[in-house]
Parts: structure tokens; sequence; C-alpha cells
């Protein structure tokens, strides 16, 4: 995406939030015919965290803006726009980003809620993007929070071992320096997707009802086989074509920071681009797929453990409902 602003967009801070409560492979082999064997070896999931069924997404989001606040050393009343990624909103409506605004006490703050299922995150950041590029905001918190077991079908075997519940936050800010920050951005989806992967049941085409929760329509429907066979394609191809447009060999990327959905999606990603596997970022092995937050929760907890560093190229990669998918290029700022 070209940026005709005066300014780039840069990660300037960090936060993440999971549940305590493991959930390991182990957990599902005693009610269901899988195994832990099965799990990984198909997904790359060992386990995954699980909120208390009394709390809303919207306390993850918090939890990670928290820590993302005090990684910068700034208030709540410094932000000038929140916007949240999640298929998990705490209700229908208000927004959950009105729930955090409120909260928080984030009093000089607007926003809003954006569903793009698993590449929610990065098409926020690209949204927030060009609010920075324009030069209207100064400080955007981008959050990517899903609290997946809400609407899992615990009985299914084919989607209940997959997912987890986590929170990750980022706070972009201007740059004057067009060489740093989000370099680019190419974001994409194909409604024909839609029928592989989808939550029917809700919305205004069928309305709760018994019929719809004896139906199990409030839950995640995915067939596996045709999303894994798009999601590779997709992603893989995404991650190849911003790298090239932007003239970057896999040498020259420091990581791939993909969606956190089937290990070896990623793996076929990753050999795409060249890369080896100590430069892609992963938690899927702890955390299964979190939806909105697998990708910055994988950002920060590597910068949390030193790992990343000024001037190193990462590629966001995600490919998820809809379809939606997209890859952002960034060179890391601080
Ligand atoms: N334990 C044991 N067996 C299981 C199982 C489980 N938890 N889940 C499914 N199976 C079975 C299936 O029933 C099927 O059995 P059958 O051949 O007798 O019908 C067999 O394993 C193979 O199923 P299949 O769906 O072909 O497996 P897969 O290798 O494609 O793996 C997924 C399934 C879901 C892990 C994989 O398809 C996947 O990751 N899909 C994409 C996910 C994704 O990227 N989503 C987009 C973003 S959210």
């Amino acid at each position: 995406m070209d940026n005709k602003g005066p300014y780039n967009a840069m990660i300037t801070s960090v936060g993440h939030y999971v549940p305590d409560r493991v959930i390991d492979n182990r957990y599902f082999e005693q009610y269901l015919d899988t195994s832990d064997e099965w799990i990984r070896t198909r997904t790359g999931i060992s386990e995954r965290r699980r909120l208390d069924k009394s709390k809303p997404t919207s306390f993850m989001a918090i939890k990670a803006i928290e820590k993302l606040l005090q990684n910068r050393g700034i208030g709540i009343e410094e932000i000038d726009l929140i916007i949240v990624a999640s298929v998990t909103p705490d209700m229908i409506y208000p927004s959950t980003a009105c729930i955090i605004q409120k909260e928080m006490g984030a009093v000089n703050a607007w926003g809003f809620d954006l569903l793009a299922a698993c590449s929610g995150f990065i098409f926020s950041l690209t949204t927030a993007m060009q609010f920075i590029q324009a030069g209207s905001h100064r400080k955007i918190i981008v959050v990517g929070a899903d609290k997946m077991s809400a609407i899992t079908n615990f009985e299914d075997r084919n989607t209940c071992i997959l997912f987890g519940d986590a929170a990750g936050a980022v706070l972009l800010e201007p740059t004057e320096d067009k060489s740093i920050g989000i370099i680019d951005a190419i974001m994409k989806i194909d409604g024909e997707g839609g029928k592989y992967l989808h939550q029917l049941g809700g919305g205004s085409l069928n309305p709760a009802t018994h019929e719809t929760v004896d139906k199990r329509m409030h839950f995640v429907y995915q067939e596996g086989k045709n999303v894994f066979k798009d999601a590779v394609k997709g992603m893989a191809d995404v991650s190849y074509e911003i790298m090239k447009k932007n003239n970057l060999t896999g040498e020259q990327i420091s990581y791939l920071v993909p969606h956190q959905a089937n290990m070896r999606i990623i793996s076929a990603c990753a050999e795409r681009m060249g890369l080896s596997e100590d430069k892609v970022m992963i938690n899927i092995h702890r955390y299964g797929n979190t939806t909105s937050a697998t990708i910055p929760t994988c950002i920060s907890e590597y910068w949390h453990a030193g790992k990343v560093k000024k001037d190193d190229y990462l590629v966001l990669s995600s490919f998820g409902a809809g379809y939606t998918w997209g890859s952002i290029l960034v060179k890391w700022a601080y």
C-alpha cells in the first residue's frame, strides 16, 4: 500500500496476556476419540489456555494493554484510538472497544471493533496505520483478543483441540523516518471461502433460538481439509509476494510472524520464503490457535525475550475465515 502521508507508522510497545489455566492434549483424550500424538503431529499443538467462564474477552485485552502502557511508560489518557480485533466480542454491542475505553478510563480515545477472524489483527494494524500515516492520530492501540473457548464445541474433535484464549496488543506511533516502521501491507479477501469456516448462529440471518442452539450454530464450524489447502497457498503466496515486492530475500528477513493455526501451514509458508525454522515466531505448541491474538502474542513474547532488535525485518502473515488473508512488512523501530 502506497504511503502518501507525511509519516510512517511504527510499533513502539507490545504487551500480551494468556490465562493461567492450561488445557493439555490429555484433557481431550479423557472424553474424545483423539490422542496427544494425533494432535501434536497433525497441528503442532501441545496445550492451550482457557479463560475463566465468568470473564469476557475485554478482561484479557485490558491486561495486554496495561502491559503495553507500562512498557512505554505512558497513561491510557494519551491514547487517541483503540481498535479491537476479535470474533468473540464481550457482546454484539456495545463494541468491546467501548467497554475497554470505559473500564480503562481512556477519556481521549475513540474506537471500534474490527472483524476479520484470524486476520483481524493484521487488518486492524493496516487500518490503524492509515490514521498514523495521515497525521491525524499520534497514539493508537491495536489489540487482538479472543476467548475462543466461548464459541468452541467441546464435543467436536475436529475443532475443539485447535483453539485457545489470549490477547496481544501493540502501540502505533508516527515517525518522520520513512525507512522504518510499517513499510508495506497487502490485504485480501475472498468470500468464496465462507462456506468452509464460519459461525452461522447469532447474527441477523440466524438470530438465537432454541433451534439454533440445538443445532450447535453458535460454535465454530470448519471443514479443516479445505481450509488447510487454501491457507497453505494463501499465506505462503502473500508472504512471498510482500518479500519480493520490497526486493528482500529470505536472508534479509529476521522473522516471519505467522498466524498460528497449524504448524504444517507455518512450515510451508517459511519454506516458500526460504526461511529456516529459527526465523519463524512460534507459540502454537503452548497456546493453540488464539485467532486475533496469535500474531501480537508472538511479537510480544519474542520482544520481551530480547529476540527482536531495531532494524529487524518482520513479515506478519495471516489467513482466516472469510476468507481473509494478508501480510505486513515491518522494519522494527526500537
Ligand atoms: N483426533 C483424532 N482424529 C481426528 C481429530 C482429532 N482431534 N480430528 C479429526 N480427526 C480425524 C478426521 O475425522 C479424519 O478421519 P477420517 O479420515 O476417518 O474421516 C482424519 O482425522 C483426517 O482428518 P483431516 O481433516 O483430513 O485432518 P487434517 O490432517 O486435515 O488435520 C486440521 C485437521 C483441522 C488440523 C487441519 O485440517 C487444519 O489445520 N486445517 C486448517 C486450519 C486453519 O488454518 N484454519 C484457518 C485459520 S483459523
